[in-house]
């Protein structure tokens, strides 16, 4: 077999091992593993990298994607499906490797239903938003870092009697600012899910300051609306463009939580924005097995013909899962909700 591998959308720590783990798996049984440059758009301008054995080696532990990536969509480019379908067809590709998000996801299931190209997911994003898995390989190393951002930021924020604002990555999902609060042990949170007037979490603060506490640390998904006890709520931008996907560049959340709570309880505040480096650097040991079963999974997918289905992480078991319900992204858990809030205010 010949088979493509992809990686398309954000980059996340443990693409490599994942791209590792499958051409490995594909070589030992004798088949050929070739990257496709920058996602989609690799395969429509037939730009290939072999993915021999020493390309792929040293690879496991490296942050990005040696491949590259990109949001080429092949539905929204002129003779897009026509070029991906005639490099499948003229340069003999058995099956199609795509490793992104839920867009990604989403693409490579049309592909598989409407264009009848083989193809196999594999989920990634730090966002831990795609659904049909219970967990995406790059979430837990940006939680590990927001979480050792926010043990830092205790050690200044107690010292100067502050408040701290943490604006995390999660556009459609709070999973990271909700794990790394629990983790990172902070006084509040707030997410895309559900808005939280800003009022509530200046009275929750009050009474943690009035119990004795001297500072507070609250941390922000980036996705999350500016609310107040008025019913007003607004999602804030970084500025008026838009994301290849058209959605609104997100950023500053941070910033307006800690200036409202300054207002409301006279605290001083200050706010930190992790940004891309949640994205960037090594993968945890936990992303770096996740990633390498997933791997796993799509190469065998792949040699055993089961096409249109997404490697997933479903308790402890990776299992294959139609990509056919890859239809929206997945929110946070609520039982993760209910634990935190035990440690708010
Ligand atoms: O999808 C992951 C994500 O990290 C989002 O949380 C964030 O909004 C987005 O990527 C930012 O991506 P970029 O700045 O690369 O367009």
């Amino acid at each position: 077999m010949k088979v493509g591998i992809l990686t398309a959308g954000g980059d996340c720590p443990g693409l490599n091992a994942v791209i590792r783990a499958a051409a490995r798996t594909l070589q030992q049984e004798g088949h050929e593993a070739v990257g496709l440059k920058s996602g989609y758009r690799g395969l429509a301008k037939r730009d290939y990298i072999p993915l021999d054995r020493t390309k792929i080696r040293g690879i496991l532990h490296l942050g990005g994607t040696i491949i590259g990536t990109s949001s080429y969509n092949p539905y929204r480019e002129e003779d897009g499906i026509q070029l991906v379908k005639q490099a499948v067809e003229e340069d003999g590709f058995d099956a199609i490797i795509a490793i992104g998000g839920e867009h990604t996801m989403m693409m490579t299931r049309r592909l598989y239903l409407e264009e009848g190209i083989p193809t196999i997911g594999v989920p990634k994003t730090i966002d831990n938003d795609v659904v049909g898995t219970d967990f995406t390989f790059g979430f837990d190393t940006a939680v590990q870092i927001a979480s050792d951002a926010l043990d830092r930021l205790h050690t200044t924020a107690a010292s100067h009697d502050r408040l701290i604002v943490l604006e995390v990555m999660g556009r459609n999902s709070g999973w990271i600012a909700l794990f790394s609060a629990i983790a990172g042990g902070a006084d509040g949170v707030v997410l895309p899910e559900f808005d939280t007037p800003v009022e509530e979490i200046a009275e929750k603060l009050k009474a943690r300051h009035e119990a004795g506490a001297n500072f507070s640390i609250i941390v922000a998904a980036e996705g999350a609306n500016l609310a107040f006890a008025s019913g007003d709520s607004r999602q804030i931008r970084a500025n008026e463009s838009t994301d290849d996907y058209g959605y609104p560049r997100l950023g500053g959340i941070g910033a307006a939580l800690a200036s409202e709570i300054e207002a409301l309880t006279g605290y001083e505040s200050r706010v930190t924005v992790l940004g891309h480096l949640q994205r960037g650097g090594t993968p945890t040991a936990t992303d770096r097995i996740l990633a390498t079963r997933y791997g796993v999974q799509a190469a065998e997918c792949a040699i055993n013909g089961d096409f249109g289905h997404m490697a997933a992480l479903i308790g402890n078991d990776i299992v294959s899962v139609p990509l056919s319900g890859i239809t929206d992204v997945k929110t946070v858990d609520m039982q993760y909700v209910e634990v935190a809030r035990k440690f708010f205010g």
